[in-house]
């Protein structure tokens, strides 16, 4: 039974926490939450200190917090267990992403990227040789983009790393991509706020070699800026990693 800490109890993290715990497979044995008022209900599970976080002997720890949250627990973690995290464009930092690989080389520990919100992270890394451009364009109400426009409005369009910086809450998947596909100075990123909606959309396109790939998703709302698919797909790649199935297995 592989042994899951929660690090945030938001979105996603309550719907994670519920579907750990009804899962035979799986054994939650810390959530940990900067709001020590979201924690205290969960008795024996909640952690208030995370240096302590190793007494609970996880074997995978999930981030579902914010960028902030990566940027200071990661290196702390990944000395001691694997780590799945969704605030990806913490990552847009290279330095950074360079100093939690050396940590994970010494330590012989894994950082997952989740596909998250969006589909095909595992053909665009498979094709990352051949692709030769890579555009992703994101269509969210203004509340969650924080701002109050009252007509369609492109709000970001250039490099993606350039969008993880500006939009850092909203822009998970455009960091994840570049780090599948061709990078984040090469990914091109479109930000469109669209007073009209309650969907979060993200379009694909990927091209290069007599190949072309478009994927086109749409989930709608539930937190301030989560999908509704992001929740259960969170779940379904914890159990992936942790997946000790010995038959037919997706990759
Ligand atoms: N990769 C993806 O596809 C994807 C999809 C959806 C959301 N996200 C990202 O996942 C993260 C969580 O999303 P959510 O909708 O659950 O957010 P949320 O705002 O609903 O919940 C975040 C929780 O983290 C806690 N928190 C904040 N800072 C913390 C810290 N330093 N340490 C511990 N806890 C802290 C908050 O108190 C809150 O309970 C966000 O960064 C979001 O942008 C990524």
């Amino acid at each position: 039974m592989k042994k899951i800490g929660v690090i945030g109890y938001g979105t996603i993290g309550t719907y994670l926490v519920q579907k750990i715990k009804e899962d035979e497979e799986l054994e939650l044995v810390f959530v940990y939450d900067i709001d020590k008022g979201r924690i205290s209900s969960l008795e024996k599970v909640c952690l208030f200190d995370i240096e302590k976080f190793n007494e609970r002997k996880s074997d995978l720890v999930v981030e579902c917090a914010n960028l902030q949250a990566v940027r200071d627990y990661a290196p702390l973690i990944l000395r001691k267990s694997d780590m799945l995290i969704f605030s990806v464009t913490s990552l847009a930092d290279d330095s950074f992403k360079e100093k939690l690989e050396e940590i994970c080389k010494k330590n012989k520990t894994k950082l997952y990227i989740p596909h998250g919100s969006i589909l095909g992270l595992d053909g665009i890394y498979d094709g990352r040789n051949i692709l030769r451009s890579v555009k992703i364009t994101t269509k969210k109400n203004p509340k969650n983009l924080g701002r109050k426009d009252i007509e369609l409005t492109e709000v970001y369009s250039g490099l993606a790393r350039g969008a993880c910086q500006a939009y850092p809450r909203n822009v998970n998947v455009h960091a994840s991509l570049a780090l599948a596909g061709i990078g984040f100075d090469n990914t091109i990123s479109k930000i469109i706020s669209d007073p009209h909606t309650n969907v979060n959309s993200h379009l694909i396109e990927a091209k290069g070699n007599g190949t072309e790939f478009r994927i086109e998703i749409n989930s709608k709302r539930k937190g301030l800026v989560t999908g509704i698919y992001a929740l259960e797909s969170a779940y379904q790649t914890i159990k992936r990693i942790c997946s000790e199935n010995y038959g037919v297995n997706i990759v």
